[in-house]
């Protein structure tokens, strides 16, 4: 067992402890981040892997107290402005989706959402590394989100992602309050197949 991981978070094979102990809570400090904060987040999403690298990941953030964030924030759904207005930041992770051709023609980026992707995730190991936390939230108006940040057109909105740093669960609505744990993971067993399905 590795020390200060809950149950739920036990590795079935030895890992970096990065991995399980990034968790996505609800409950943060309404602390402003940085923008030296911000940019270090930006940087690590800047250096992940893409198709021809072609880094197709747009990011478009706001601080907690500047009026792009609550902008931001009130085109988030269910309950996700609740808690997501007490983060320190909000990142809207959207992607361009479409590559030029060597004549200058645009065509489709298959692979924007999965470099995308890995672009939130680096953003969201390198808010770990600074004692922040990361949640990404699919729950937004779409329209309402693309005019929040006037989207250009070809562009697409994967989430949007609450920073900041943690603040305690009981600061969070009773029905939050009890989903504020660490969840599980499915086996390697069940999510990996030698040689073929
Ligand atoms: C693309 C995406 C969309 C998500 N949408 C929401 C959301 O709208 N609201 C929310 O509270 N959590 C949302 N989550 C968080 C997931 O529920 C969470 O990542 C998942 O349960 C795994 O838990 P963990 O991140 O704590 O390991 C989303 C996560 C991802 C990656």
């Amino acid at each position: 067992m590795t020390p200060d991981q809950p149950a739920a978070r036990q590795p079935d094979h030895p890992v970096d402890p990065q991995f399980p102990a990034r968790w996505s809570p609800r409950s943060f400090t309404g602390r402003e981040l940085a923008e030296t904060e911000v940019m270090a987040l930006l940087e690590a999403a800047r250096w992940a892997p893409s198709a021809s690298n072609q880094q197709p990941w747009r990011l478009v953030w706001a601080r907690r107290g500047e009026a792009e964030f609550a902008v931001m924030r009130d085109a988030l759904t269910g309950n996700n402005p609740v808690w997501a207005g007490r983060a320190g930041a909000l990142v809207v992770v959207a992607s361009k989706d479409t590559v030029p051709t060597r004549e200058g023609a645009e065509v489709a980026n298959r692979t924007a959402g999965f470099d995308t992707g890995a672009a939130w995730m680096s953003l969201a190991l390198q808010a770990r590394a600074m004692g922040l936390f990361a949640h990404a939230m699919g729950g937004f108006d779409r329209d309402g989100l693309a005019a929040a940040v006037a989207l250009p057109r070809g562009h697409t909105i994967h989430c949007v992602v609450a920073v900041g740093e943690q603040g305690p669960a009981d600061a969070l609505p009773e029905d939050l309050r009890a989903r504020e744990t660490p969840s599980a993971r499915k086996p390697v067993a069940e999510i990996a197949m030698h040689g073929r399905f």
